[in-house]
């Protein structure tokens, strides 16, 4: 997958596959599937680091997980999230954080919304630096909202939410995330669009879906949105796994002879 292929596959209609990782034993394994993209997302400041939002990542813990990632994942394209405030300083600012990111090992990142920082989307865009959009529920924006809801509601929110992914499409950003919208509304706007979108609880006529990696696995234990699918039961294979050692190592069945060195 290369930024060329976000282009072919709408084209072509072959939906695009992209999950959220954070670290590099998760990329080992997402390097040998038929996931097409990650999304190094700043979500990691909830599910890695335990904070109730996004908004304690920096562009520094963002660049660290971003390293770690792409050395598990040499050939997969990544995205990786600007942070917090961080597309909305200087462009001097901005730039050398986006720049932190794709010496990192990014492909491309993603900025959440538009209103405000169109010229800095194009400047970056025009540095060489791919962008994509994120529109919908931009959880960085969780205290504007008030809480983590659902966008896009009324007939005016549909028209902007179109109106807004054509700005981004015009300020060259090669695809876009849309967030908890309801299913129509991802339908037209992936449908007025000629790049790709990538829904999250979007429904399913988007041009791509994405997921974080420990809801779909069933790792997250918490509240689970309506949205995810859990395609294995995580949590729960973990924890057996977990009290099986536990019962062997107490047993004195573990280590057996072919797992402890003789002489
Ligand atoms: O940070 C993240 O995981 C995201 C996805 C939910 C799109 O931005
Ligand atoms: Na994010």
């Amino acid at each position: 997958m290369n930024i060329k292929d976000f282009d072919k596959y709408k084209k072509a209609e072959k939906s695009i596959s992209v999950v959220t990782c954070y670290d590099y034993w998760t990329a080992t394994i997402i390097e040998q599937s038929d996931i097409d993209a990650i999304l190094v997302g700043d979500s990691l400041a909830m599910v890695v680091h335990g904070f109730n939002s996004t908004l304690p990542a920096d562009i520094e813990l963002m660049a660290l997980h971003t390293a770690a990632v792409r050395k598990g994942a040499p050939t997969k394209f990544i995205i990786a999230d600007m942070p917090f405030l961080s597309h909305r300083k200087s462009i001097n600012s901005v730039l050398e954080s986006a720049g932190r990111l794709m010496k990192a090992g990014a492909n491309a990142i993603k900025i959440e919304g538009v209103t405000g920082h169109e010229m800095t989307i194009k400047y970056l865009v025009e540095s060489g630096i791919p962008v994509m959009g994120h529109l919908g529920l931009t959880p960085q924006s969780f205290n504007s909202f008030g809480g983590f809801k659902l966008q896009s509601k009324t007939e005016e929110a549909v028209l902007k939410l179109i109106e807004d992914g054509k700005k981004l499409e015009e300020l060259g950003c090669f695809s876009i995330v849309l967030e908890c919208i309801p299913d129509s509304a991802g339908r037209r706007v992936s449908q007025a669009l000629n790049i790709p979108t990538i829904g999250i609880g979007a429904g399913g006529n988007t041009d791509g879906q994405v997921l974080v990696l420990q809801d779909m696995l069933g790792f997250n234990t918490g509240y689970t949105p309506k949205f995810v699918r859990k395609f294995i039961d995580g949590a729960n294979l973990v924890k057996s796994a977990l009290n099986e050692y536990d019962s062997c190592v107490k047993s004195g069945e573990f280590p057996g002879e072919g797992e402890s060195y003789g002489g």
